[in-house]
Order: structure tokens, then C-alpha cells, then sequence
């Protein structure tokens, strides 16, 4: 039986951890995948983090199964921290999931069972396991256009003109805040004409929230998310904790539906409920405890948001020393967009060949479509990356 399986195509993204780690340089620099790293790269375990493991351990008295639906004091706390208030909580069925791709690949399932026939549009680019899984579940997808290639900023005007082509029932998914690839973000007055075209057009949004409190903060970045909550009769939520709670391993996530009603909602829980069952069963646990309990103890929450904000400030500072830099070396602001860029991630905008270039001269690991891991820089390999980067002509 094994030998009629065929080669799959392996993750780009993933194909970088191997080949970094078996280059031998001393000097190589590693942007591949999205993980946080500090100044000394390495990822650390947040305080809060620890904290709530010791306290599970010292309190925890059973690992019996929870729910099909996980641990709903994890629901409450994702559904505030992602929401607010946005939305009456009987309107919102949820799900905890492996991780923020567990969440998707529910959403996708979801979207197959209720929407046979609809389109899924994506971002051109997107995060690749997007398309890879809807391709793997053989559903339909399209692209609208993202990113401008010159000013490295949103392509408003094509992702508009692109977006007017979705039919009724479509599905849109955005990217709820800092962009992956490209770090390019919609302003909140963009976004609303996005929400007021796809109402015009009767399409559905689904939300990808993976980097909540990496861009400007853990309210602003919610923003967008919450704007779209409000501006449809339904909308999927996709959130990850495994960046800004760094328990990547854990594998902690949860796919959110906003219904129309607490019946609608009733029945959409219940569909939630039963593909956890056939994909996995119950979803873990530990990550989505140690969640729980950071968000609601005020004095751990307040320690995970004060080191998820000098994160965040960190990865600030670095975007700004890299642009000055460019600009110091080319004497030209050609490069500022890494300035303005939010999240882990930039999309440098250069072609396969130079990001190559850059690694086999350099031994600079970034992802071959040129995003860059800002988080794996530090204050050392951000001159070494800029003189790179001019050195190769980019
Ligand atoms: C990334 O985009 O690098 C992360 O989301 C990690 C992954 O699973 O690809």
C-alpha cells in the first residue's frame, strides 16, 4: 500500500528550519519562520507562561477529558481579548483548536459543509498553508490582489477591483492584523470600504488573527477584527495564541462563528463541536489552561501584556534601525516601508533569485517570496543584513 503514495510538496516556510540549521557559517542569520526571538535568539518562555504552569501543576487534580468544545472559560477569555464587546456572547459559537491551523482548517471544513459551492478569496500573498490546505480539502479559492510591489505598501485599488468579483456567499478571508507575508496593513477607513463592498455583494468575511498585541498593541490590533464582527450577520474568527502567549508547541487556538442568533449560534456550536470529534476529539488542553488563567488573573495578565508590549516595542525598534540603515547605505527612503510595516513579518519584495543570493553569500535564511523575519534580527545582524542587502543590488 505505502509505495503508490506520491512525494508532497514540502512547506516552504518549514524546509527553512532544516537547511539553517545544517548551514555550518557562524555568522548566518535566520528570518525564516515566524517565531520570536530576543536579543540573544532565543525564544523565550513568558514569565506569566511559567507562571500559570506552576500554578496548573501545584492546582490541577485531573486530566480527565473536558469538552468537545474545550475548556468554555478558554472560549470567554479568547472571545474577550479577541472581541471585547463587541458582540452579545450568545451570538458566538467556539471551539478550542490545535493551534491557530487547527482553527483554519475548521473554518475551511465549516465553510465546506454550509457553503459547498462558495469561493474562498485570499490575499496574493497570503500565509501558504492558506491555499496548501484549501487546495488538500478540494475546495474552491481565488485571489485578490494585496500587495504593491513598489511602494511595498496595501494595492487598495486592485484589492477593490478584485473584490468586486466575489458572488453572493463568497468567503473573503483577511488577515485581522500584521499582514503575513508582507506586513502590510488596511487602514480602519479601507477596511470599512472592504466591509461595505463585500455587504454589497453578500460575501461572508473569515478572519485570520495570529499576531493580536504584535503590531501596535492588543487593542488596536483587534480593531479591524471587531469592525468586521460588527458588519455582518456572520463571520469566522480564526485566532492563534502561539505568538503572542509564545506557547508555540502548544498548539493553542480557537475558531470563533458569529451567528445572527443564540439559535443560529446553538446550531453552528454543534456542527463546531462535531468536527472536533471526527478530526481529533477533544482539542488540547494545557496551552488553552495556561491561556485561561493568564487572562483572568489581573496581576499575571498585567506581567503577559507588559512582556508582550516590549515585545512588540523590541520588534519596533528593529524595523527602525534596519530602515535607518538602508537609508544611511543607499542615502535614499527607499526602504522606509520597513518602518511602517506591523507584525513578525516584511515582505522585502525582491524576486527568489536574490533571496537565494542572499543566502548563499550571506547565509541570510528568509522565506523565497522575501519575507523577513524581523524578530530574528537583532542589533547586531541588522547592519549585516542591510550592507547584504545593498551588497546583492536589491
Ligand atoms: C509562519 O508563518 O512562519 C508561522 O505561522 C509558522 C508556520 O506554521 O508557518
Amino acid at each position: 500500500m505505502l509505495q503508490n503514495l506520491k512525494a508532497q510538496p514540502t512547506d516552504k516556510i518549514l524546509a527553512l528550519i532544516a537547511a539553517y540549521r545544517e548551514d555550518p557559517r557562524e555568522t548566518k542569520v535566520d528570518l525564516g519562520v515566524g517565531v520570536y526571538k530576543d536579543s540573544s535568539g532565543n525564544t523565550p518562555v513568558m514569565r506569566a507562561v511559567k507562571e500559570a504552569e506552576k500554578r496548573l501543576q501545584a492546582e490541577q487534580s485531573t486530566k480527565a477529558y473536558v469538552g468537545l468544545a474545550g475548556d468554555p472559560a478558554f472560549s470567554d477569555a479568547m472571545i474577550n481579548l479577541v472581541l471585547g464587546d463587541t458582540i452579545p456572547r450568545d451570538r458566538i459559537a467556539a471551539v478550542a483548536t490545535p493551534g491557530g491551523t487547527g482553527a483554519i482548517r475548521q473554518a475551511f471544513e465549516l465553510i465546506k459543509m454550509a457553503a459547498p459551492e462558495a469561493t474562498v478569496w485570499l490575499s496574493n500573498p497570503t500565509w501558504p498553508n492558506h491555499p496548501a490546505i484549501l487546495k488538500y480539502l478540494d475546495m474552491k479559492s481565488a485571489e485578490y490582489r494585496y500587495f504593491d510591489s513598489e511602494t511595498r505598501g496595501v494595492d487598495f485599488d486592485g484589492l477593490m477591483a478584485d473584490l468586486s468579483g466575489v458572488q453572493a456567499g463568497d468567503i473573503v478571508l483577511l488577515h485581522g492584523c500584521c499582514h503575513n507575508p508582507t506586513g502590510a496593513n488596511l487602514t480602519a477607513d479601507q477596511m470599512a470600504e472592504v466591509i461595505a463592498l463585500m455587504n454589497t455583494k453578500g460575501a461572508l468575511p473569515f478572519v485570520d488573527i495570529a499576531y493580536q498585541g504584535f503590531g501596535d498593541g492588543l487593542d488596536a490590533d483587534a480593531q479591524a477584527t471587531r469592525m468586521i464582527a460588527a458588519g455582518f450577520d456572520n463571520v469566522l474568527i480564526a485566532a492563534s495564541c502561539s505568538k503572542n502567549f509564545g506557547i508555540y508547541r502548544e498548539r493553542t487556538g480557537i475558531l470563533m462563528a458569529i451567528a445572527r442568533h443564540e439559535d443560529e449560534a446553538t446550531l453552528a456550536q454543534q456542527n463546531l463541536n462535531f468536527l472536533n470529534r471526527q478530526n481529533y476529539s477533544f482539542p488540547p488542553d494545557h496551552g488553552a489552561r495556561v491561556v485561561t488563567t493568564i487572562l483572568n488573573d489581573p496581576a499575571l495578565r498585567a506581567d503577559w501584556e507588559d512582556e508582550l508590549n516590549e515585545t512588540r516595542e523590541g520588534m519596533l525598534v528593529l524595523r527602525k534601525q534596519l530602515a535607518d540603515e538602508l537609508r544611511r547605505l543607499t542615502n535614499s527612503d527607499r526602504f522606509d516601508f520597513l518602518a511602517h510595516h506591523r507584525g513578525m513579518f516584511s515582505l522585502l519584495g525582491t524576486t527568489p533569485e536574490m533571496v537565494e543570493k542572499l543566502r548563499a553569500d550571506h547565509g541570510i535564511y528568509m522565506v523565497n517570496d522575501s519575507r523577513m523575519n524581523i524578530a530574528g534580527l537583532n542589533a547586531n545582524t541588522v547592519p549585516i543584513l542591510a550592507k547584504a542587502i545593498v551588497d546583492a543590488g536589491i
